[in-house]
């Protein structure tokens, strides 16, 4: 699974089993390559996080999910948003990501992050727990996509939003580089999401996002 995030760096067929293909990786790749493929100013995702969290609007005192949280490069940001009345859940299926996350959240004395274990198929948070959940550069990763997605609905509060970041792919157009492994494009993906029975809110244009789109869901009330 890491190999596949980010820029390319290392070869990787999609694991049939990501939770053991996950861990063999984590002993063979330093997590400071990690963050230099996802932390880095090529990366839109990156160069464009505070315009990307300014669009999330998240409000102080919210609980967010932040799933697929790498690095924890947004989990962090939402950490500082939410502020102390808040908490952000940083979901990986990464025990190595999850580590990380949890040392930045001590070095940066935030006490409102807990790092989870998530699941390929389950995000494992309770029932209506969370009012925003964030997806960022992983849908695609998904093994089981409708799975995963009605636990996404399961645990977000009625009336509460999903956010997906998500690169777009679009027929005949070159990518760039370390895209190649993404599969679908956004009508799809929206389709998708609309059959668990989220609401498509709005489609944001975020300064710095080109190669990504940003779509926001709502759970009805
Ligand atoms: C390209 S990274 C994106 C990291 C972060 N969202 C960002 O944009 O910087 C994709 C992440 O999704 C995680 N992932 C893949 N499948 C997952 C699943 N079913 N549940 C939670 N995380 C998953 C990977 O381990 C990896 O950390």
């Amino acid at each position: 699974m890491l190999a596949g995030c980010g820029r390319e760096a290392a070869p990787a067929a999609p694991p049939v089993d990501a939770a053991a293909a996950s861990a063999a990786a984590a002993e063979e790749i330093s997590i400071d390559l990690w963050v230099e493929q996802l932390e880095v100013g090529s990366r839109e995702l990156y160069s464009a996080r505070e315009a990307v969290l300014k669009a999330v609007n998240v409000a102080s005192g919210d609980r967010i999910a932040d799933i697929g949280a790498g690095t924890g490069l947004y989990s962090l940001l939402f950490a500082e948003a939410v502020g102390p009345g808040g908490h952000v859940y940083a979901i990986d299926i990464e025990p190595l990501f999850l580590d990380l996350i949890n040392q930045r959240a001590t070095d940066a004395g935030y006490d409102n992050v807990t790092a989870v274990f998530g699941r390929d198929n389950d995000i494992t948070l309770p029932a209506q727990s969370v009012d925003v959940v964030f997806i960022a550069d992983t849908y695609h990763y998904f093994s089981d996509r409708e799975a995963i997605m009605k636990t996404v609905y399961e645990a977000l509060k009625p009336g509460g939003s999903l956010i997906l970041v998500e690169y777009d792919v679009v027929p005949g157009q070159p990518r760039p580089e370390g895209k190649d492994h993404v599969r679908f494009g956004k009508a799809a993906v929206i389709s998708e999401i609309e059959y668990v029975g989220f609401e498509k809110a709005a489609e944001d244009d975020v300064e710095g996002l080109t190669d990504n789109y940003f779509v926001r869901f709502t759970k009805p009330e």
